[in-house]
């Protein structure tokens, strides 16, 4: 929760007591937006109250506590924490019926008994708070009234504490410009013992052991970045961390024991020159450090959309041209991942995807003991661990936008000896997982979900099942085409006891029972059956992941609808199960040149020439459904410039992608002035042909990367500009899309919203 601020504020009178940095910062942002008539001061020391009132901080000052506290509406306590009893004790006869106080100390749990032991337990004017800013100087003359913008502002009510109170004090941090949050104080202390007073202990303690050395001179001589990156905070005022030591001696003791440990094992890491070991730590840390404020919220370290809205503008008209390369295939990014983690050995990755989606399968693993190296310009170092090596998640397994990444990962969770538990963002959380999960649950898993099957899921390990035992092979009929519960009844099928045989409708992208063949685990493929069984070990390999054709598809169709365009795309995953968008394309008359067809690492790949053409509306054949499942938002825009109409059926599928494709599609296509109909399966979409023009106008995209894209790349055909809203999640399949777009003629443009 957190609060609006408040327009205008206006306390008569503010009583400071302590004038140290953060008292003296608070009253000065205090005084600087009017917020407060009459600001009275008390410090034991005379000079600093002289000073602060040389400095215009205060209007008055007394050496009697409780004169400045007489008539005060807020009493402002910023002593070193062991103090605040006895502050409290000597003011308790001034506090006015209506005097609201509150504290800034970085311990929650002691203030809170002091005012219980002072005040009494139903004392309800007291209001805990903490900002978390600060500077290790110290003293009036360190004051600045911009210390606390845009940082977090911790208040721990009780249930003793009034509204009105904790109203006027959020209010008062608000003008500040600080961020109030609500917490309470329990979690207050845990979480600042490990986030704040730990570290200070140890900086404290490195350079007290530095400085007791007897090189010492030679030492901060020559201590460079690290050392005063590291020890910086053991400037602080030692009075005040002796109190916050006192104070949350419970809560530090457990965040000492526990990095004790973790630095005994470093060192034994260090003494055996474990290098794997030491990889797996640096990297776990540099992940967490690169993204160290999610972590503090317990969010996925590669977060999408809500933290930024990203909107973009495209200008009309353009043309394409230049030979380019898209970013590596995510599903293929997603299995180099999953297999190389379950691998034995090292396998090293090429050209994989850095997008969100693929990064949050990558983050996944690491919080499962995996050492990954990277990614580095698309390089990934995989250290796998074996079928039977992944070990607990500190925390649930977060998923991002990435539906592939839940899916697959459900298989491979249900066979493991642990219990995990995948959320996801708002898309995520909102798609169907009931096609995995009832399968797998025929298969011995126990998994809960949230209503109608929806994430998170809840996974039971093997070990916490009845005797531990094993899944049970399924042979299962898929009731839909989906390459990811194919996947996840193959990956499951690894640890399942006897066969498991899955049975497809129409066929869906085979890159599992490819890639489980490259990593030299046999898998049985008889026409639409595709075979595993357990007992296998997969030996790690090298892969080069090729470009994602579905992020090709946006540039084959820009180039087709754009005139004069001629544009060729490089080394493109051209994999037969999908290449869905190439045939419809073609059919609707799409000038497509395949050359330099090779097979990388399984895959086959190929560079693509496109050419302008006028293109025709089509019947789409049903069977191109699954093999262009991803790529149907571009080709609603490419039947949008055909001449004639264009109908597709089958698609169903497409109302629980990471949006509902179709509507949010014909939606886009009616407010740009295109005659679009949605269907139950599909779309009718009448195309305005050669000479017509989509209108310029504002779509949602409904925070679904590819109507984002696909909504872009109409502008080449557009009659005035076209804002496409919600952009954001285009990082979660095509980092770079902006950018590239503009390279080859598209005129687009990010603007934050
Ligand atoms: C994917 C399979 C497809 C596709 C998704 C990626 C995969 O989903 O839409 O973007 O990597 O297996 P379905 O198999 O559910 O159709």
């Amino acid at each position: 929760m957190s609060f609006q601020k408040k327009a205008h504020l206006n306390i008569p009178k503010v009583a400071i007591i302590g004038l140290g940095l953060i008292g003296c910062s608070w009253v000065k942002a205090l005084r600087s937006t009017k917020s407060v008539e009459q600001i009275s001061g008390f410090d034991r020391n005379m000079d600093s109250m002289e000073q602060a009132l040389q400095a215009g901080l205060i209007d008055d000052f007394s050496i009697d506590v409780c004169d400045v506290v007489r008539d005060a509406d807020l009493v402002i306590i910023s002593v070193p924490i062991l103090a605040v009893g006895d502050v409290l004790e000597q003011i308790k006869s001034s506090i006015g019926d209506h005097t609201i106080l509150t504290d800034v100390g970085s311990v929650k749990g002691n203030i809170s008994k002091a005012v219980t032991a002072v005040l009494g337990e139903d004392f309800d004017r007291f209001v805990l708070g903490h900002p978390i800013a600060g500077s290790e100087r110290s003293g009036v003359s360190a004051a600045d009234e911009h210390l606390f913008k845009n940082h977090k502002i911790i208040l721990t009510p009780e249930k003793r504490t009034s509204e009105v109170a904790l109203d006027l004090v959020s209010d008062a941090w608000e003008v500040t410009g600080g961020k109030v949050e609500l917490m309470t104080v329990q979690h207050h202390d845990e979480v600042l013992a490990a986030t704040s007073h730990l570290p200070h202990l140890l900086a404290y303690s490195l350079v007290d052991t530095l400085a007791n050395d007897e090189e010492n001179n030679d030492i901060f001589n020559y201590a460079a970045g690290g050392f005063r990156d590291f020890t910086r905070i053991a400037s602080s005022s030692p009075i005040m961390w002796r109190d916050i030591f006192v104070g949350n001696k419970d809560e530090v003791l457990k965040a000492l024991d526990l990095f004790t440990a973790d630095l005994q094992q470093l060192r034994e890491v260090v003494a055996n020159e474990d290098k794997t070991q030491m990889m797996g730590t640096f990297t776990r840390a540099k992940a967490a450090r690169d993204h160290f404020t999610k972590i503090l919220a317990r969010r996925a370290y590669v977060d999408s959309m809500t933290s930024q809205i990203v909107n973009y503008v495209a200008k009309p008209g353009g043309k394409l041209s230049g030979e380019f390369r898209v970013p590596g295939d995510k599903s293929i990014s997603h299995r180099s991942i999953m297999l190389g983690s379950l691998a034995e050995g090292t396998t090293e990755v090429t050209g994989f995807l850095e997008g969100e989606d693929s990064l949050a399968t990558l983050q996944s693993f690491r919080d499962m003991g995996v050492v990954i190296e990277g990614p580095h310009r698309g390089r990934v170092t995989v250290h796998g661990v074996g079928l039977h090596g992944l070990k607990t998640p500190p925390n649930a397994l977060y998923l991002g936008n990435s539906g592939t990444s839940m899916r697959l990962l459900s298989g491979l969770m249900s066979a493991q000896n642990f219990d995990v538990e995948m959320t996801g963002d708002a898309s995520l959380s909102k798609r169907p997982m009931n096609r995995v999960a009832d399968p797998l649950r025929a298969m011995g898993a126990i998994i809960d979900s949230a209503e109608n099957g929806r994430p998170p899921l809840k996974i039971k390990g093997r070990e916490t099942i009845t005797g531990g035992q094993s899944l049970k092979g399924i042979h299962y009929v898929l009731p839909m085409a989906s390459a990811q519960v194919k996947s996840c009844l193959l990956l499951a099928g690894l640890y399942a006891e006897g066969e498991t045989t899955v049975i497809e409708p129409a066929p869906t992208r085979d890159h599992t029972e490819r890639m489980l063949k490259g990593f030299g685990y046999p898998v049985e493929v008889d026409g639409p059956k595709v075979t595993v069984r357990p007992g296998g070990k997969l030996i790690a390999t090298a892969i080069d992941v090729p470009s994602d054709i579905s992020s090709a598809a946006f540039f084959m169709v820009a180039a087709s609808i754009a005139k004069d365009s001629d544009i060729t795309l490089q080394h493109v995953g051209i994999n037969p199960t999908r290449v869905g968008v190439i045939n419809i394309l073609r059919q609707m008359g799409a000038n497509i040149e395949m050359f330099n067809q090779k097979e990388v690492g399984g895959e086959p790949v190929a560079d693509l020439r496109i050419r302008s053409a006028q293109l025709k509306g089509i019947q789409i054949p049903e069977d191109q459904v699954p093999l262009a499942i991803d790529e149907f938002p571009a080709i609603f825009i490419a039947a949008a410039c055909a001449e004639g109409t264009t109908v597709l059926t089958g698609a169903e599928e497409l109302r629980v992608k990471e949006s509902d494709r179709i509507q949010a599609m014909v939606d886009g296509l009616q407010i740009l002035g295109v005659d679009a109909v949605g269907t139950e399966d599909g779309a009718i979409i009448k195309g305005f042909g050669s000479e017509g023009s989509f209108n310029g106008g504002e779509v949602d995209s409904v925070d679904d990367h590819r109507i984002a894209m696909s909504f872009t790349i109409a502008s080449l055909r557009a009659n005035a500009a076209i804002l496409v809203k919600d952009c954001a999640n285009v990082g979660t399949s095509f980092p770079g899309f902006v950018e590239l777009a503009n390279g080859c003629g598209i005129n687009v443009s990010n603007e934050a919203g």
